[in-house]
């Protein structure tokens, strides 16, 4: 096991109603806030009236910037960022998902610095301090509640990147699972993905010696696995709902990834694709992930077996380590396909002729990846097989 510094101060505030508590937890940091939201989900179901509410009757003074769409804009981010300097706001409130959550940590960062917030996307700047965020999250995925990450689209330079500094991380989070009943099948089907790519992210590493992370890693994926089918077919069901919900906190709260290297690769090829195409970003993941696992299973095949027996119940007595590997993957893919999501670029609707410009620039910074450095031939490669 690596050394490591593991803090999470976000609090986290979890269950039925708990929304309207939010005016309460805002008080204590503010008497004006950003209320930051997305294309309208809030206000059709309900939840922006309660958020309201409880902020009216907190005498919190609201300012509204909504309109945040998925794969969040640089555009919006500045519009908020110019609001927040007018009306002296100094608390942003988002409610919504990773995209909104997103919007209102750049907005949050681009307030006090004097130059342009894209600077710190292009390694440019540093966040020397950020305005303080919360969250109510509608939908559990990208584990932004409680991560130091955001992650926003230059839509003019068809560039997506992402900054990441303690100082993102929000304060509170609220997470009422009732919330995500609304959620299309679609989008619970990516969130789950995503979380889960978050914990593969982890999990699959060279550093030897991480019993607990590894146990805690395959506990969460099977609690991932076991419950997303519930919530689909059943898509008022608490339990199920709030299994994932604190599973995708859990998934990206650093926890998962105490005392060893991580590798993010996955992630780095698939922002490509949602920058260019717009897609969402846990589809692009259940795509681009099960590709990766192919071109790099060799690297530590004794790991991708471990994976197939500890997640997916695949019996080693039955098969040799490279076909008990070969098994984890297939059950990986089998499950995105089950659960509705595309598995080929074909099925995810993105053409072909244009993977090795974005291998290209996902390779522009150096290459990706821990457990297999991955150039921009390789990146190029698991494109291909991903078609
Ligand atoms: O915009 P509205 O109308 O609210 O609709 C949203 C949106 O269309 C809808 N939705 C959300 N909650 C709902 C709901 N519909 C019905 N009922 C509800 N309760 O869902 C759609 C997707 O929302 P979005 O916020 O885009 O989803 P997600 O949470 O998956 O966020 C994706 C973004 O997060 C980034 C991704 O790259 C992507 O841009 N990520 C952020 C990370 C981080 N900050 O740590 C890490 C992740 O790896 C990820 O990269
Ligand atoms: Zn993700």
């Amino acid at each position: 096991m690596q050394n490591f510094t593991f803090q999470n101060s976000t609090k986290v505030i979890f269950g039925r109603d708990k929304e309207k508590t939010v005016g309460t937890e805002v008080k204590e940091y503010s008497d004006h806030v950003l209320l930051h939201y997305g294309g309208g989900s809030i206000k059709k179901y309900g939840v922006y009236d309660d958020v309201i509410d409880s902020l009216e009757e907190a005498g919190v003074e609201v300012t509204e910037l909504g309109g945040v769409q998925p794969n969040p804009r640089l555009s919006l981010v500045e519009e908020g960022i110019e609001i927040c300097r007018e009306k002296d706001i100094d608390f942003i409130l988002a409610v919504g998902g990773g995209s909104v959550i997103d919007s209102a940590k750049s907005i949050a960062a681009g307030v006090p610095y004097e130059g342009d917030v894209w600077d710190f996307f292009a390694g440019e700047a540093e966040i020397e301090t950020a305005l303080p965020v919360g969250t109510v999250l509608t939908i559990p995925a990208a584990g932004s509640e409680t991560s130091p990450a955001a992650v926003v689209t230059n839509e003019e330079e068809d560039l997506k990147w992402d900054i990441g500094s303690n100082k993102l991380r929000p304060q509170f989070s609220i997470l009422n699972p009732e919330i995500t009943y609304t959620l299309p099948d679609y989008q619970t089907a990516c969130g789950a993905a995503d979380m889960m790519a978050h914990i593969m992210e982890r999990y699959f590493t060279k550093t030897e010696d991480v019993e607990l992370t590894d146990k805690l890693c395959a506990g969460t994926l099977r609690t991932i696995i076991n419950n997303t089918p519930c919530a689909l077919k059943e898509p008022k069901n608490y339990d199920a709902r709030a299994e994932i919900m604190w599973a995708g906190t859990i998934a990206h709260n650093d926890l998962l990834g105490t005392g060893r290297e991580e590798d993010w690769a996955s992630h780095a090829i698939e922002h490509e694709l949602s920058a260019l195409y717009d897609v969402a970003h846990g589809a692009g993941l259940a795509v681009i992930f099960p590709a990766w696992m192919e071109y790099v299973h060799q690297e530590h095949v004794e790991r991708f077996a471990q994976f197939a027996v500890d997640v997916w119940n695949v019996d080693p007595d039955f098969y040799n380590v490279e076909q008990t590997a070969k098994k984890g993957i297939e059950k990986t893919r089998e499950f995105f396909s089950s659960i509705g999501l595309p598995v080929s670029l074909e099925e995810l609707g993105v053409p072909t002729n244009k993977l090795e410009e974005m291998a290209d620039k996902c390779t522009s910074g150096g290459p990706v990846g821990n457990f297999k450095s991955l150039d921009k031939e390789d990146v190029f490669r698991i494109y291909k097989l991903s078609q």
